[in-house]
């Protein structure tokens, strides 16, 4: 940041600036989390109550990233907070099982198709690296096969495919061994009969159902159909990446909204009530990987040696069952739904009304926009514009992100990242039908300052 604008950021947060210098010199890159880094500066939110969040400053957010997906009922939900501060008196980390955890795992049984056994984790990438590893010990066979753009979790196994350009890896500091255990193909089904004919080593696919990021690529549910069905027939394990879809799509994921059953699934986010948690579930024959069977050589060599000090820790457990309990109504994703539905169209309306070049779409309770850039190619029509290929999807590019989203957040909104974001159950028509007058006035500005492309 120059020093000019970081004047300019002083008369206006002063406490953001002052943070932000600390974090300089004490936190690893400035931030706790990559997609953190800020327009320039990072959000430094203090408390949150319901669909809205409020900074360090002072200033108010309509907030549309919700714990990056994780918080489906709104912030700090009266019954959530109460199971969790009963679990806190009762004093909170055993390293024990307890009875919570069975209550918890019941109730994932009986939302979530595929879970026949659940293991709780701690996150979504410990959710993703288990998976991997149980799929690997089931079949005997190393590799995993991903699409282009499929984000799950941060670790060496999925350390290629998430990112532009999807065949290298993700980060530095991957092992060549890991990389080589990725195949990362366009999400095109006569691509994966090909890899399911050509390659006897291959494990699992694992993929996000709703289709890259969250369904910034969608998928159809006719694809995942037909992959089902590929999967079944060449031995290959069907893994859903739930991470963001659990829970949201309905209150069995994408499973039970599209009405197929994965092998396994991997959970983080909603289950544990937008507090640490993940699981894995699975078809009870894979999943007795875990048992013991008092065979020695069986026990050390050939079972899933997994552990983790605060697996299923009692608070996250109980935020997870008070969580689960309002899902299993259905009655939260009514309302989230609709309020992304309205949203979704009148942001769509307002593109069509300012001849802007993009459009808006997404599932359920999620909405995605996207936007070509200025001086794009632009289109003569609208239709002309809306593709499913990753590299467009996922490739606006940074400079019309960051505007977006620095503009929004100026004005009192916050995405997940990207150019999308969620609905919750605490969202009201208030914030919605502000949200639009404050996209309306950013997508004018930046119309204005020719950052994306009108339609010709
Ligand atoms: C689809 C998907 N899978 C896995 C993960 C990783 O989850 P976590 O951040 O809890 O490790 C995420 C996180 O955003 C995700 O969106």
């Amino acid at each position: 940041m120059s020093d000019t604008q970081f004047d300019a950021y002083k008369e206006t947060q002063p406490r953001a600036v002052d943070l932000y210098t600390q974090s300089l010199s004490s936190l690893a890159g400035g931030v706790g989390h990559d997609l953190r880094m800020g327009h320039p500066l990072p959000l430094y939110i203090t408390h949150a109550e319901g669909a809205h969040k409020w900074d360090a400053d002072g200033r108010e957010y309509i907030d549309y990233g919700m714990g990056n997906t994780a918080i489906f009922l709104g912030h700090a939900p009266p019954e959530v907070l109460k199971a969790m501060h009963r679990a806190l008196d009762s004093g909170f980390h055993f390293g024990n099982d307890h009875p919570l955890q069975v209550e918890w795992a019941e109730l994932v049984q009986a939302l979530v198709p595929c879970a026949d056994r659940i293991r709780f984790v701690n996150s979504g990438s410990e959710g993703s690296m288990l998976a991997l590893r149980i799929a690997r010990a089931f079949t005997g066979k190393m590799k995993m096969l991903r699409f282009e753009g499929h984000f799950s979790g941060w670790h060496d196994g999925v350390g290629k495919g998430a990112m532009i350009p999807f065949d290298e890896p993700v980060s530095a500091g991957i092992p060549q061994g890991a990389l080589d255990t990725i195949k990362v193909i366009p999400a095109d089904l006569h691509r994966v009969e090909e890899v399911f004919k050509t390659d006897p080593d291959m494990a699992a696919v694992m993929l996000e159902p709703s289709g890259a990021s969250w369904g910034t690529v969608p998928l159809t549910v006719e694809f995942n159909r037909e992959l089902r069905r590929l999967t079944a027939e060449y031995g290959v394990l069907l893994i859903y990446d739930e991470v963001i879809t659990g829970f949201r799509y309905a209150p069995g994921g994408y499973q039970e909204y599209a009405g197929l059953t994965p092998d396994m699934s991997i959970h983080g986010k909603i289950i544990a009530g937008g507090t640490p948690g993940g699981a894995v579930t699975g078809r009870a024959d894979i999943m007795q990987v875990f048992d013991y069977t008092g065979d020695p050589h069986h026990d050390r060599y050939e079972r899933v040696h997994h552990l983790g000090t605060f697996n299923a820790n009692p608070v996250s457990a109980a935020a997870g069952i008070a969580t689960l309990k309002r899902i299993a109504t259905g009655l939260p994703h009514k309302h989230a739904d609709r309020m992304a539905a309205v949203l979704r169209q009148g942001m769509d309306d307002i593109l069509y009304q300012e001849r802007v070049a993009g459009y808006v779409y997404g599932d359920v309770s999620i909405f995605h926009i996207y936007l070509e850039a200025h001086p794009g190619t632009g289109a003569a029509r609208r239709q002309d514009l809306i593709t499913s290929e990753a590299g467009i999807l996922k490739g606006i590019p940074k400079e019309v992100v960051s505007a977006f989203q620095k503009l929004l957040l100026a004005r009192g909104v916050d995405l997940v990242s990207y150019t999308g974001g969620v609905t919750s159950a605490a969202h009201t028509e208030t914030d919605i039908q502000n949200t639009l007058d404050i996209f309306q006035d950013v997508i004018r500005s930046m119309v204005k300052d020719k950052i994306i492309a009108l339609l010709k």
